[in-house]
């Protein structure tokens, strides 16, 4: 699998004439326990976000409104996933430069995390990123 197993995962949908609804559950629609939530809102027309690894750290994705584009790089190769529905999220494993863009008005990224929050984990420096992977 390219990308060290970076993938989209469809969620499970209950479709209802009163609203739909979308759920996630840890170890079983995701590979990881969640230690973290966090969301990405408000986002300034061609902001770009993230532009860092982490060293531990395991995310899936969603886009709960609107849309984006997540840019995964493992060192070899360079991937985009668009994201604009909130029935599927990608999951991002540890190890993989990302960047996220072309945000919509008023999207809203919903991020769930493996670790808690933790600045010894991120790496922002491409050139370490790469020799970290070699
Ligand atoms: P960062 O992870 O760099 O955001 P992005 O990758 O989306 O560009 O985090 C931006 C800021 O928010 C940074 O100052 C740290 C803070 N932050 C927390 O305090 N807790 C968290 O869980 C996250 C993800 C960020």
């Amino acid at each position: 699998m390219t990308l060290n197993g970076a993938k989209m995962i469809d969620l499970p949908k209950t479709l209802d004439r009163r609203g739909n609804l979308s759920v996630v559950e840890e170890h079983k629609n995701i590979p990881f326990k969640i230690k973290r939530t966090y969301w990405i809102y408000d986002v300034p027309g061609g902001e770009v976000r993230g532009g860092h690894a982490y060293k531990e750290n395991q995310e899936f994705i969603v886009a709960l409104s609107g849309s984006f584009d997540v840019i995964l790089d493992d060192g070899k190769e360079r991937k985009t996933f668009s994201l604009n529905r909130s029935y599927y999220g990608l999951y991002v494993p540890k190890g993989i430069w990302r960047q996220m863009q072309n945000f919509s008005t008023n999207s809203l990224a919903l991020v769930l995390a493996s670790t808690k929050f933790d600045t010894s984990d991120y790496i922002y420096d491409y050139v370490l990123f790469k020799e970290s992977v070699k």
